[in-house]
Formats: C-alpha cells, structure tokens, sequence
C-alpha cells in the first residue's frame, strides 16, 4: 500500500462524485465545519466573525467542507481564508469549478500532502478540517501533528474519521476482492476491471455474509463508483473506536471537545435503566462515549472537535450562560414551534436507531423566540411576561432539557453577541 495508490485512487475516482453545475441548485452542508457548529464546540461560540479567520481544509477532496465553510464565511461576510489542500489534481479541480460557480473569492487551491505542511509554509491557522482523511494514510498520526503544527494556540479542528461497528462487514468485502484482484492499479489508469469484480461479487452475496446483513452502509449504492471504490476497494484504511480517538488526538497535543451528534454518544439516549445510568454517571465523559459506542453498535463514523490541550479558553459554548444566543441549524424558530404538540416528544433516527427527548412544557415558547439574535436571558424575560413565577432555575431546567434534545441531534448551536 502506497501513498501513490491512494492518490491514483482518488485521481481516477475524485470523491465525493460531484457536479460543479448543482452549485447552482443548492449547498451541500454537514459535519464538521459548518460554521454555527464550529463555532460553538471549538470556539465557545465567542468567534467574532468581523476579524481575519484562516481556515484549512486537509484533504478536501472534490470541496464540500472547503465550499460549505467559504460559503459561510462569506455569508457572514467575515475576512476569510480558505486554504484547500489535496493529493488529487482532479478532486482539486472539482472543487475549483465548484467555487468558480458559486463565485467565492476566498478559497486558494493547492496540490499538496498534508504531511509536507510543515516545509510548505502556509502559515497558522484559526480552524483547520480533515474529513475523511487521516485514516486513509500510513501513519493517521504523523498526519494530525502536521495538522496540529500549524494550528494556532486558540485554534480548533473539526475531523472525522471511520468508526469499527457500524463499518461491520465492509473488510470482509475488501478482503475478498483484493483476494481476486490485489494489484494496485497503475498510477493514472482508471481502476475499472475491479469496479466490475465489485460489483459482480455484491450480487451474490448469501443472506449470511456481515456486509450483506450491515444495512448502515450504502455509499456502494448512492455514491456512484467512486463510493463503490471508496467503500470497498480503497487501498488504505483504518477504523477507530472513541477510546482510539482520544488517544490519536492526544499523541497530537490535542483534547477531544465534542463528538457529533453528541446525544448519540450518550447512553441515556439509547435506555433509560436508573442504575445503569447511576453507575455510568461516575465515568469521564470520554468513558461514557465509548459505552454509548459499544451500545448503539452503528457508528460508521466518527465526526469529532478537538483544540490545543493548552487551550483552556471557553472551546464548547456555555450552555448556562443567560447571555448565549441559542440558534437553530436548519430554519427558524416560528416554522418549528408551531409544528410542536404540547407534550410531544421529539423523534430523530439515525442509523437505524430512533432516539425520543421528551419536550418540556415551555419547548414550543422558548423555540418561537430562537431568531438568532435573542439571548437566552431575553427569551426568559419575555416568558416570564407570560407567566410571572418563572424564575431562572425553573427557566433553566426546562431549556437544558430542551438543549439536550435540539444541541444533542445537531439542530442547536450557541453563540454570544460579538463585542461592540
Ligand atoms: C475520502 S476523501 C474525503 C474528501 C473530503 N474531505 C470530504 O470529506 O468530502 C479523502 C481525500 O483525502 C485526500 N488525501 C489522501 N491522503 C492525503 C494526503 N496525505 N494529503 C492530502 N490529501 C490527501 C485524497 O486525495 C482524497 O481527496
């Protein structure tokens, strides 16, 4: 396994397969690296957006994280740079035209491995993204110090890497075709006859085999060709557990922030056994992520923050504070409350599992007045306009219930008004 077969890979098979036209019709976004969400597990959600922010997207492939963040950025019209980096000068110029299209003026392109960064002299960096990376190369952890090097001393990085369990069954596949075709393909030469071996193998899978019985993974099916490659016929990659994770990031000088969606890495999502939950509450909250792991049994991936061990500034924003401006991922407060039942239960399926928050009474008021520009202090003092024996506490205990509901699922990020 060579770093030339990974890059001959995604020569042939730029990943993901995107269309630079479809810019036109909408933004691909996810996690990491949406802003909002970068912003409150890495930045406290205290980024003044109104200063210089130097992003890197390592790895960035054919450009979602690179075209999502500079799109944000520009949106939020801060003076922004986005520096892509790849391997692959055809995922490169994928992403360039995607760019080209959306008119973004704030994305540098080069043609780069991310473990020369530290002879490239590109400077430091506020934020940098590596998605779907570092377990494609021969030392993950040699890749993330080079990461790690040029972040700034108050920086973050948004990463993802595969997780084991819900990859069940996906070796085995990998295994056999290179037990039928285990030449590398020449550099340059599209890596076709093994696409069709593919293919042919995944028809006849029995009943029995893991990967047929493995229903959490499809990028075979949707991704056209170059996720049939990516999946099962990559020529390097590796899996990671939570317990893995945290210890590649601190090999690194890095502390794990947050795993996204957090709420799927919290046991209590999954049963609701008293002592059970009793006896997990004395673990570190990395230990209670590796059960929640084990638990769901799903994770295909592992998207995570992590900042600077040093860094001991606010990093995941303060849910506590009557000053935080909560803020919905998708939409506006208004359209979502007035679809909310009293005493309804908030459903979100992921992975094959179905996760239900019971909604506290006063959801539907507090996700009214959620704009985006209105403090959690100021949603309080308009309810308690409404029903004078609310105080803060009571106030409190029913927004963490609801926090740990939309914050939890990924629906909910906070900020704080920028100084004046
Ligand atoms: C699975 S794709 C992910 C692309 C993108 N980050 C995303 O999430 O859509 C992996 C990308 O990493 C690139 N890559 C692999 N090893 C690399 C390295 N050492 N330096 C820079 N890019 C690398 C590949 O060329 C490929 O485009």
């Amino acid at each position: 396994m060579t770093d030339d077969a990974v890059r001959a890979q995604y020569e042939a098979y730029p990943y993901p397969s995107r269309d630079p036209a479809d810019e036109s019709k909408r933004l691909v976004e996810g996690s990491p690296s949406h802003i909002h969400e970068l912003n409150h597990y890495v930045f406290g959600g205290r980024r003044d957006w109104r200063k210089p922010f130097r992003a890197l997207v390592a790895g960035g492939g054919t450009g979602d994280g690179a075209i999502m963040l500079a799109q944000h950025l520009a949106d939020a019209e801060c003076p922004a740079e986005v520096i892509y980096l790849d391997l692959s000068d055809a995922a490169r110029d994928i992403a360039r035209a995607r760019a080209e299209a959306r008119g973004l003026a704030n994305i540098a392109f080069h043609s780069l491995s991310l473990l020369d960064l530290p002879a490239a002299d590109l400077g430091t960096f506020d934020y940098v993204d590596c998605c779907g990376v570092l377990h494609h190369l021969e030392d993950p952890a040699a890749g993330l110090k080079a990461l790690a090097g040029v972040l700034a001393p108050d920086g973050g990085m948004g990463l993802m890497v595969y997780g084991e369990l819900g990859r069940t069954g996906v070796y085995d596949v990998q295994a056999m075709l290179r037990t039928l075709a285990s030449d590398d393909p020449p550099a340059g030469q599209a890596p076709g006859e093994q696409v069709v071996l593919a293919k042919r193998l995944l028809r006849q899978l029995p009943a029995t085999n893991r990967f047929k019985r493995n229903s959490l993974v499809g990028d075979h099916l949707d991704g056209g060709d170059a996720g049939l490659y990516d999946l099962l016929l990559h020529s390097r990659d590796r899996t990671y557990r939570v317990a893995e994770i945290a210890a590649l990031a601190s090999s690194a000088g890095l502390r794990v922030t947050a795993f996204i969606e957090p709420a799927r890495y919290d046991a209590a999502s999954y049963i609701n056994d008293r002592r059970i939950l009793e006896r997990l509450a004395g673990l570190s909250w990395l230990e209670r992520a590796a059960f929640a792991e084990l638990l769901a049994g799903n994770m295909r991936k592992h998207v995570f923050y992590a900042v600077k061990k040093a860094n001991r500034g606010p990093v995941v924003a303060d849910a506590g504070d009557p000053g935080a401006i909560p803020r919905l991922r998708v939409g506006d407060g208004q359209t979502l409350a007035a679809t909310l039942k009293p005493g309804q239960t908030l459903t979100a399926t992921v992975d094959g599992v179905t996760l239900r928050f019971p909604l506290p009474p006063l959801a539907s008021a507090m996700i009214a007045r959620m704009d985006g520009q209105r403090t959690l202090g100021a949603i309080h003092g308009e309810l308690v306009g409404i029903d004078p024996g609310l105080d803060w506490d009571a106030f409190k205990k029913q927004f963490d219930s609801l926090y740990g509901a939309l914050a939890g699922t990924g629906q909910l990020y906070l900020s704080f008004p920028p100084p004046r």
